[in-house]
């Protein structure tokens, strides 16, 4: 495996392929989610590309970028046990510049659920994403369906932009619980991890409801807002088709329900496609 800490270092490391290139971005301090996406990049490429970066201008003034987890040791050894062919770390200085080009969101779904409680989020988002598919030259890059909207803008910002990749969606992973695995439930303490368990046990209740035929909305939200009472505040409790649109009636097989709660020190987000 080699560790490219430079553009130069990178493009001389592409040099060495031939092939298929799978590309996996990440923010590190990696888990089985992000494990599942290396593993299945692995399978259907001949190249593995996996670049580790926490990306600044994602995160809000007060949010927890310097608090964020960072396993360098830890992640190097992952990639290397997962056969990854080069793994990517810049540094902050190499990935920007002063007075950048900025990409934004889109006005309507850049600015629902995640991006009206996080604005600003997914244009820094955008932006890294842009810059690392690009770097990367991948034929197929791969996103968790965890962070549902993030997954939906980068596709629309591929088809805008006429970019040539590939954005491949990947299924949540869970722990044996059901939490759905994320670097910021190491913030949580163990009284907090099975509070956290409500987010998907809300969404597990909203699925029994559905496929017993209940599919109005509100009557689904009701319900899974008692399931989240063990949570210390719900942000939202949200029903969409796949164009992130509010819906009143579920539409099988083009809806998302999505959650976004605090329980301690994290805030956690899971969401179910149905
Ligand atoms: P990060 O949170 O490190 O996640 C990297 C990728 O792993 C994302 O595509 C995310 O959806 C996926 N992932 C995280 N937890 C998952 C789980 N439990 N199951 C399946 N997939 C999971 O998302 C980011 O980083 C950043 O925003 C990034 C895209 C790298 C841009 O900075």
């Amino acid at each position: 495996m080699i560790i490219a800490h430079t553009i130069e270092a990178l493009e001389e490391a592409k040099k060495t392929l031939s092939g298929s290139i799978g590309f996996v971005p990440t923010m590190g301090a990696l888990h089985q989610g992000h494990l599942s996406l290396i593993q299945q990049a692995r399978k259907e490429n001949d190249h593995l590309i996996v670049s580790i970066f926490v990306n600044p201008t994602q995160f809000l003034e007060g949010e927890d970028l310097d608090a964020y987890p960072r396993k360098d040791e830890a992640d190097i050894k992952i990639c290397e046990l997962s056969s990854v062919d080069i793994l990517f770390m810049p540094t902050v200085n190499t990935m920007y510049e002063e007075d950048e080009l900025c990409i934004g969101a889109p006005a309507v779904r850049g600015y629902v659920l995640e991006g009206e409680k996080r604005p600003g989020h997914f244009d820094g988002m955008l932006q890294i994403v842009m810059k690392l598919l690009n770097l990367s030259a991948a034929n197929n890059a791969y996103f968790g369906k965890k962070d549902a909207q993030q997954l939906a803008l980068i596709t629309q910002m591929v088809k805008n932009y006429f970019m040539d990749v590939h954005i491949i969606p990947c299924e949540i992973v869970r722990d044996d619980k059901g939490l759905a695995l994320s670097s910021r439930n190491t913030y949580l303490t163990a009284e907090e991890k099975e509070r956290a368990l409500c987010l998907s046990r809300s969404l597990k209740r909203a699925t029994k409801l559905v496929m017993a035929g209940e599919l109005d909305v509100k009557k689904i939200k009701q319900e899974m807002l008692e399931v989240l009472q063990e949570a210390d505040s719900v942000e939202y409790v949200s029903i969409v088709n796949r164009e992130f649109k509010a819906l009143d009636s579920v539409e099988i097989g083009n809806t998302i329900i999505l959650v976004a709660a605090w329980v301690g020190k994290p805030r956690l987000i899971d969401n179910l496609w149905i």
